[in-house]
């Protein structure tokens, strides 16, 4: 079908200005991943969490995403219009989960229909290799989407200090395009679903970066590479698996309990504690991927080999350092800042002929959500 150049229609007088944002605008945002400690894995109605989920922010893998919006001349379309591009090119293989995510933003933003929207995205890291790329993708994606949506209706753009209220907002709005997506908005270290912890819920994540111990407070994740390739199970399609998953009840119960001894420990800065709970939890994940039907072994030998490998430098060293486990073959290395020269030197060492082409990201927590000035 031929497409027709968006021009604008009849305006109220007041904005047939085109610098006016009410008739095209842009923004940018910059979303970072994060890194589940206890793990969201099975979801139900509307993307709801089975159990709740604590995660690190982390700040090197990340998306930055511009968005670029002008009024069409054929108001209210049945779906959104837009043109998406990754790195500049198009990627027709991410179109529909695109195009269903902003369908239902209609809802949330009615204006939206009205317009035809440029987005153009880049990661730091590699897409679907079990970094949580759609956690960085969505968040930034629903952060320009309610920036828009600010700018649409004449108010003032999105202040790069977010009020609580505008990140509560993008974080159900991240929620809805992937669960994991909700945590990535705030500093340091967030908890989504609800629990025993204010103002803890299931539709969007609140952050925790006031309750940490200093421990905490600068930990690191080096992000080994073991395969850069697509993932041999989608999340989307691993948290269906749950639903016929026979430990599901028994992984949701333990979970929430885990919630509240990592809470405690996060408090606390427990740092031996942390390290049993965050690697039980990567182990428990992988091992209801392993007792789905079909069951799935996402790890590689190497994911095994660096496994053993931290664990025999915990022992050798006395240093608290864990790793932690996504779904799919990359491990993540967590360790405190005061540890971090002698595990740079373990990672060149021991860790770096393990991962693919000697690839990993030293990465760290970082500040979520970013406005960057245009
Ligand atoms: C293993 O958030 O990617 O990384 O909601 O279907 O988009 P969707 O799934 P997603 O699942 C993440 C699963 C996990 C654990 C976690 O990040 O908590």
């Amino acid at each position: 079908m031929k497409k027709t150049n968006p021009t604008p229609i009849d305006m109220p007088e007041e904005i047939t200005d085109s610098t006016d944002a009410r008739i095209q605008g842009t923004c940018t945002w910059i979303s970072p991943s994060n890194i589940a400690l206890v793990k969201y894995w099975g979801k139900k109605h509307e993307q709801l969490p089975c159990n709740p989920s604590i995660s690190f922010t982390l700040n090197h893998a990340h998306t930055r995403t511009q968005l670029s919006w002008e009024l069409l001349t054929t108001p209210r379309r049945e779906h959104v219009a837009f043109e998406f591009t990754f790195h500049g090119q198009r990627k027709p293989e991410f179109e529909q989960r695109i195009q269903r995510y902003l369908d239902r933003m209609s809802s949330e933003i009615p204006e939206l229909s009205n317009y035809q929207l440029h987005i153009d995205s880049e990661n730091t890291f590699p897409h679907s290799s079990g970094i949580a790329s759609s956690a960085s993708a969505m968040s930034a994606l629903s952060a320009a989407l309610v920036d828009m949506d600010h700018q649409i209706r004449g108010l003032e753009p999105i202040h790069p200090d977010l009020s609580a209220d505008t990140a509560q907002w993008i974080s159900s709005l991240s929620r809805l395009g992937s669960g994991s997506a909700c945590r990535s908005i705030f500093p340091h270290a967030a908890l989504w679903g609800q629990t025993s912890f204010p103002d803890s819920s299931d539709l969007y994540a609140i952050g925790l970066e006031h309750i940490l111990h200093p421990h905490f407070y600068h930990f690191h994740d080096a992000i080994l590479l073991v395969d850069q390739g697509q993932k041999a199970v989608s999340s989307s399609a691993g948290h269906e698996l749950m639903e016929n998953n026979p430990y599901a009840t028994i992984r949701y119960d333990e979970a929430r309990s885990n919630i509240e001894k990592l809470l405690d420990i996060l408090r606390t800065g427990a740092l031996e504690e942390f390290v049993l709970l965050t690697e039980a939890e990567a182990l428990s994940l992988h091992a209801l991927m392993m007792a789905s039907s079909p069951g799935y072994i996402l790890m590689h030998p190497n994911t095994i080999e660096i496994i053993h490998r931290i664990r025999e430098f915990r022992t050798s060293s006395g240093l608290p350092v864990c790793f932690t486990l996504d779904a799919g073959p990359n491990a993540h290395l967590l360790y405190p800042e005061f540890a971090r020269k002698k595990v740079l030197e373990f990672i060149q060492a021991e860790l770096v002929p393990l991962c693919n082409e000697g690839r990993w990201i030293d990465d760290h927590m970082g500040p979520g959500i970013q406005k960057i000035n245009q």
